[in-house]
């Protein structure tokens, strides 16, 4: 269970981010986050992994504040978590089955050889079989950030993060992702965060859809209720992000 009581973010120059935001997630949901660029989707994400502070409030991931964990407990929390970012973020040097299996590697001791069982369940997961040996730079954009989805899922994560999961994709690409996301959601009882500028990714991925709003969030929407809310910002937000529904 994610809760995020009473988080309150202003900067030096006075502009305030956030004013006692809150947000409760249960265990299994998937919600999305929507709102205009710049009110804070990415910085819920990365306050939820604990690169970056609030002013105050509390962020506790299964009863345990974020916002106070030493470094050591802060790493072993975030094992929990798998975060797609926005750009795929993947190792240019690095073939893509020696990228999937960095987080094996890196935070469980596992080698290339003993990953490799897993890398292939992932890349199956995301529809990748057998691009082990190839290079980032050899895979389209849509593709890599496939990869850097399968890297996200390698550890069975409880929890994922999804930063824009198809902004900039052509529509099949894009619907690919959104296929490999449902499918993910399916067969991992995981809990997704999805921030997203596009109605389709939206729609097809989240059960609870959140909108940052005045610095915090507005109540609730689900798939049905969002296409005839009353709320007059939801509807002017999603009527936008329909000029870019695919
Ligand atoms: N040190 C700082 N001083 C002032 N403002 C800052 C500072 N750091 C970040 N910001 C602002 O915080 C806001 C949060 O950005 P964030 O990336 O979380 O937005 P976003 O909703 O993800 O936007 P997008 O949809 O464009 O990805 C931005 O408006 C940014 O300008
Ligand atoms: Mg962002």
């Amino acid at each position: 269970m994610i809760e995020i009581k009473e988080l309150k973010k202003e900067f030096s120059s006075k502009q305030v981010l956030f004013d006692h935001l809150n947000l409760t997630i249960n265990s299994g949901d998937k919600i999305a986050i929507i709102g205009p660029s710049g009110c804070g989707k990415s910085t819920i994400l990365r306050y939820l992994l604990g690169t970056k502070m609030p002013d105050s409030g509390q962020i506790l991931i299964d009863g345990q504040d974020v916002t106070k964990l030493k470094s050591r407990d802060l790493l072993k929390l975030r094992l929990n978590m798998g975060m797609l970012f926005q750009s795929a973020a993947l190792f240019d040097s690095l073939s893509i089955e020696e990228n999937i299996a960095f987080p094996l590697i890196e935070n469980y001791g596992f080698s290339l050889e003993s990953s490799i069982n897993k890398v292939n369940y992932v890349l199956e997961l995301v529809g990748l079989e057998g691009v082990n040996k190839k290079m980032p730079y050899q895979l389209s954009g849509g593709q890599q950030k496939r990869v850097g989805l399968a890297r996200a899922i390698i550890t069975e994560p409880k929890y994922i993060f999804y930063d824009e999961p198809t902004t900039g994709l052509d529509p099949v690409m894009s619907t690919n992702i959104e296929n490999v996301i449902v499918r993910l959601n399916q067969v991992m009882n995981i809990t997704s965060i999805v921030v997203s500028h596009q109605k389709s990714t939206i729609l097809r991925t989240a059960d609870k859809i959140f909108m940052v709003h005045n610095h915090a969030l507005l109540e609730p929407e689900t798939p049905d209720t969002i296409e005839h809310t009353d709320n007059e910002i939801i509807q002017s937000f999603m009527r936008g992000t329909e000029l870019n529904a695919q």
